[in-house]
């Protein structure tokens, strides 16, 4: 059921796929009525995948996916080419014409809709228990063969119709009908109850005169739709014989499209190396669902061939700056019709595995720009040399280019032969030949050191949670980092992110995939180099869920920069007033859970911190959020510490900061306490209630201070909250909030809060607001298909790697999955 849950008014409509084949079009139209679709269909293999395809109608969502296993004798016309999609199931005659039948009365939990009796039918039922026929193929329940409908007419039909549904991708569906039907009246020897079935009055059903049995279920069916293929409309007669004492009878009906399932997968091998892949590189792109089918929805940066009816197979896989890190999977191997190999700008290391010489197809192999070490294979060499091969294997400090140079490492290979046997012989010689090798292996080290290899010069312990799409909370050791290393991490400083005063901002990865923030100092940056190394030296020591925390920094010659955890969602003014702000509204409950995460991290460099800090640009380009929507405080270049704990103030020699921030004592006398940030923040939580920017232009500049408090002054608390919110929030909250925000800005210090106190505060509001229990509250609502967009903190967005928009949900190993399950679920 959509029920409007993204705020956007516009029920989508998109593509269901069963593994590699399309199975239905879902359009919503009503956004209050959930739709259900089911398909029965033959899975080949331990596992199946169900993709929501977006088809640029809407994003896709699903509310649940059930399972039931079936066994293989049941619905025989579901087979290895063709599924069936449900059109209706319906139980006729119900004796409660609202009760659907499902689990535990049906156990293979159909759900039978009861069948409003139309005028010319009379219901039928019996509380005697309907038996399954030996051989049943359907196995309807009792509880819905028991009840029946026969005309009212004593000569006339049962007639049921339907209209073909034909769609772009099925543009003429064929279908499939089953009748369910059994005899519920013990009809004396002499009578009998015989009859024609026919649909579209072409073709009868079981034959000339069928007599349904005494409480055993049947079923009247036509095995495959070939003969009702293309129809707009269908009926379906039941015409009592001119032998019958009695009217026709209708217990149950289904009814059928069919779809093709004779799409081939990938083949089984390919599948297998790739998803190794996939799983030891915790690839970064949208690789869901089979690799390359269906055909428009081939993973990125894979290459396939289809050849007629075969398996498609992968020739071609570009995943060059991926983020990889690792060694070089045996598993590339495994792509045996592979073509082309591009490996180039990851953080691969270790040698390249022997085995991809046996790829015989491959003509090109770019290992450019890794951390490989070793020599090249020689049967990669010799490839390359007879001119089979394009080899790139540029840029890996490490690696053994030419055949020399890498005698070291055959020598050692050999020393560990003579050791193992040397060992027998006399312990002498293995002490020497020991020192030989540590000598070996000493000047190894030595050698690659020196050379501009990409590792960090202090390789501490780096702890990271996995699955790192850059918001996992990553508490790190900061670590130093070469301009050689961010080269690396940025693939070249490419992609920027951000800019402000001290430079720009660069997106980049580190070895393990974990997504970070480059902030490089260019030389004509506003920032010195004297606050540049403040806040790397403060950084390193504070640490905080709302502070955004440093991964390490760069001090190598000139070059300065500072790595930071990546904040994927980008700037807080963004989603109030910028780019995001149009496509993204923020909800009240988020503004407030905003502002007291932004609140918690200014109390923490107030009070949590020995010597206690000020952040002294406070302001809503500095708080930024996460995947998540965490807020956390960013930008500690103004970072100024209480030298002495008696002191009251800091005098500062210039005024720093942002106008329209400012504490006005501070503009006035350079005095700077706490005070000046929790003036600050009273201006950002204006912002955060009114949307408004900190100076208005109403036509003259004027504080949102003035501005707010003019209005307020009226009594008028919608006149001043963000229409955005569209009334979606607690009155009270809001005035509580502005009433907060006010009092934060207040003229002079002392009447200001502390920290502490409008933590306490935007909690309170949080209470009032969750008390409200508004369904839609935690909601963050987008659209989809947003183009990466640039902020002026930093973050990019995270649906680019999602450009085919597929959603998948695979259910790997469904036989076991499937016995671990307890029964059906109930709705
Ligand atoms: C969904 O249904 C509406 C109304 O019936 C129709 O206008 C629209 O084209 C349909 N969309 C798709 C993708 O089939
Ligand atoms: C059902 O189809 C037959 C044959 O096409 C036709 O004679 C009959 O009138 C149809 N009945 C209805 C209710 O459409
Ligand atoms: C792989 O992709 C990169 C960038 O997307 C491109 O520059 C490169 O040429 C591609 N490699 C091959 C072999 O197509
Ligand atoms: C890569 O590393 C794994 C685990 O460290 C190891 O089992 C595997 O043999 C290595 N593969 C190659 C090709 O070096």
């Amino acid at each position: 059921m959509y029920g409007n849950y993204d705020g956007l008014n516009k029920a989508p409509a998109f593509d269901l796929h069963l593994g590699v084949n399309y199975w239905t079009t879902v359009n919503i139209s009503d956004s209050d009525t959930p739709v259900t679709v089911e398909v029965i269909a033959v899975i080949a293999g331990d596992s199946a995948q169900v993709c929501l395809v977006d088809t640029g109608s809407g994003t896709p969502f699903i509310s649940s996916l059930d399972v039931r296993p079936l066994k293989n004798s049941l619905y025989p016309m579901a087979n290895a080419t063709q599924g069936l999609v449900l059109l209706s199931r319906s139980n006729l005659g119900p004796t409660d014409s609202t009760a659907i039948i499902r689990y535990p009365d049906d156990k293979h939990d159909r759900i039978w809709v009861p069948e409003s009796k139309p005028r010319e039918w009379v219901g039928f039922t019996t509380t005697k228990k309907v038996q399954n026929i030996h051989d049943d193929k359907f196995e309807a329940p009792s509880a819905v063969m028991q009840t029946a409908v026969m005309p009212i007419s004593p000569t006339g039909p049962i007639e049921l119709s339907w209209d073909a549904q034909p769609s772009a991708k099925d543009p003429a569906p064929g279908y499939i009908c089953v009748l369910h039907i059994s005899e519920l009246q013990d009809l004396s020897r002499r009578s009998t109850r015989q009859f024609d079935v026919t649909i579209n009055g072409l073709i009868s059903l079981g034959g000339k005169g069928f007599t349904p049995e005494y409480l055993r279920s049947n079923a009247l069916f036509n095995a495959n739709a070939n003969a009702y293929y293309g129809f707009h409309h269908y009926n379906v007669s039941l015409n009592a014989t001119a032998n019958s004492n009695f009217r026709p009878i209708l217990n149950a009906v289904e009814v059928f499209s069919v779809v093709p399932t004779a799409g081939v997968p990938t083949a089984t091998q390919d599948v297998s190396a790739i998803m190794t892949i996939r799983g030891k590189y915790q690839v970064k792109k949208n690789w869901m669902g089979d690799p390359c089918m269906p055909k428009n929805f081939a993973w990125n940066g894979l290459s396939c061939s289809y050849a007629g009816t075969t398996s498609p197979v992968i020739t071609g896989l570009n995943l060059s700056s991926s983020g990889m890190s690792g060694n070089v999977s045996s598993s590339f191997a495994g792509l045996k019709k592979l073509q082309y190999l591009d490996l180039s700008r990851n953080n691969l290391t270790g040698s390249i595995p022997e085995t991809l010489s046996q790829l015989s197809l491959l003509a090109l192999l770019d290992l450019t720009g890794n951390r490989l070490s070793g020599s090249i294979p020689s049967g990669l060499l010799k490839r390359s040399q007879d001119g089979s091969l394009t080899l790139r294997y540029g840029n890996n400090p490490d690696l053994c280019t030419n055949g020399d140079s890498c005698q070291p490492l055959k020598n050692m290979k050999s020393s560990k032969v003579a050791v193992y046997v040397v060992v027998s012989i006399a312990a002498v010689s293995v002490i020497v030949l020991l020192l030989v090798l540590l000598i070996c292996m000493l000047r190894r080290k030595q050698g690659t050191t020196t050379r501009n290899s990409v590792r960090p010069q202090n390789e501490s312990g780096i702890r990271h949670s996995r699955g790192g799409n850059g918001h996992s909370s990553v508490r790190l050791n900061n670590r130093r980092f070469t301009y050689a290393d961010l080269e690396a991490m940025t693939d070249g400083f490419r992609q920027v992110i951000g800019r402000g005063g001290f430079g720009k901002v660069y997106d980049g990865f580190l070895e393990d995939g974990t997504q970070v923030a480059v902030k490089l100092r260019s030389e004509s940056s506003d920032q010195g180099v004297h606050e540049f190394l403040a806040e790397a030296q403060t950084l390193a020591k504070i640490h905080h869920k709302n502070l955004v925390s440093l991964i390490g920094y760069c001090k190598d010659m000139e070059y300065m920069a500072l790595v930071y955890e990546y904040m994927s969602e980008g700037a807080l003014h963004e989603h109030l007033r910028g780019r995001e702000s149009r496509t993204k509204r923020l909800t009240w409950r988020q503004r407030l859970r905003i502002a007291l995460e932004s609140a918690q991290g200014l109390e923490y460099l107030h009070k949590g911190c020995n010597p206690p800090l000020i952040h002294r640009d406070v302001k809503t380009s500095n708080i930024l959020l996460n995947a998540n929507m965490e807020a956390k405080i960013a930008d500690f270049g103004l970072l100024k510490a209480f030298n002495s704990s008696g002191d009251t103030h800091v005098s500062t020699a210039r005024v720093v900061g942002t106008r329209g921030y400012l504490a006005p004592e501070y503009i006035v006398t350079f005095q700077l306490t706490n005070k000046s940030d929790v003036f600050s923040f009273g201006v950002v939580l204006l912002e955060i209630v009114t949307g408004q920017p900190h100076i208005l232009n109403d036509p003259d500049p004027m504080s949102i201070i003035q501005w707010v408090q003019q209005r307020l002054a009226c009594g008028n608390i919608e006149s001043v909250v963000d229409t955005c919110m569209r009334g979606d929030y607690d009155v009270n909250g809001v005035w509580k909030a502005a009433d907060i925000a006010l009092k934060c800005t207040a003229q002079t210090p002392e009447q200001r809060p502390t920290m502490a106190d409008v933590v306490a505060q935007l909690q309170e509001c949080l209470d009032l607001e969750a008390a409200r229990g508004n369904v839609n509250g935690g909601f963050y609502t987008a659209e989809s298909g947003g183009n990466p967009s640039e902020y002026s903190g930093y973050g990019t967005d995270v649906s680019t790697d999602m450009s085919q928009s597929t959603t998948a949900f695979e259910m790997e190993h469904l036989g076991r999955a499937l016995t671990m399950s307890t029964g059906p679920s109930t709705r």
